[in-house]
């Protein structure tokens, strides 16, 4: 299955994230936790799906270990936690457009986990391209590479349960909203 973003983000929007690197991590570190909680709450609303509770699990893990790693970068940089919570823009576009029932909220909710790792890939990448300093620079071309791998991992989840050619479909349209979504929000210190 190809999974291929329908909207680029420009190159010039990693040199404007980078002038304010306090309030993009600040943001980051608050995306790594909240998929993390993501992965633990599909577990605790769908226990019966249970071929895919151990890799939930385990990426949950991965994405606290992000939260720590970014933690432990603001840290570094004598920045703390601001304990600020900011709407989810990206997010608030996109789930109006889940569906209702059951099997197609699950399904709809792991595709869109696997479009925002597709997006964090392609930002994370455009910020280690773009960074000049070394801790960042390191920091973000290890992490693309690492969240490449959920990309796959969300959408495998839902072929578990439902038929390739409907995730594909399923997939198809909610690339078309994660577009429209993103293309029309005003950049800011913030991966979305
Ligand atoms: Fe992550
Ligand atoms: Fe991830």
């Amino acid at each position: 299955m190809e999974i291929k973003l329908k909207y680029d983000t420009p190159k010039e929007w990693a040199n404007q994230v980078l002038e304010n690197i306090p309030e993009f991590l600040q943001d980051h570190a608050d995306a790594e936790r909240k998929v993390s909680t993501m992965c633990m709450s599909i577990i605790a609303k769908y226990p019966d799906r249970t071929k895919i509770i151990a890799e939930l699990t385990q990426t949950a893990v991965e994405e606290l270990l992000h939260f720590k790693q970014v933690y432990e970068l603001m840290q570094s940089r004598g920045l703390s936690l601001d304990g600020v919570f900011k709407q989810d823009t990206y997010l608030k576009g996109i789930l109006p457009h889940v569906r209702t029932s059951r099997d197609g909220r699950f399904l709809d909710r792991l595709i869109i986990a696997s479009i925002a790792e597709m997006r964090g890939v392609e930002r994370f990448k455009l910020i280690s391209e773009a960074a000049e300093e070394t801790d960042i620079k390191k920091f973000y071309t290890n992490l693309y590479k690492q969240e490449k791998e959920h990309v796959d991992l969300f959408l495998k989840m839902g072929t578990e349960y439902f038929p390739e050619e409907e995730v594909e479909k399923r997939l198809n349209e909610l690339l078309d909203v994660e577009a429209e979504v993103i293309e029309k929000m005003p950049w800011r210190p913030g991966i979305h």
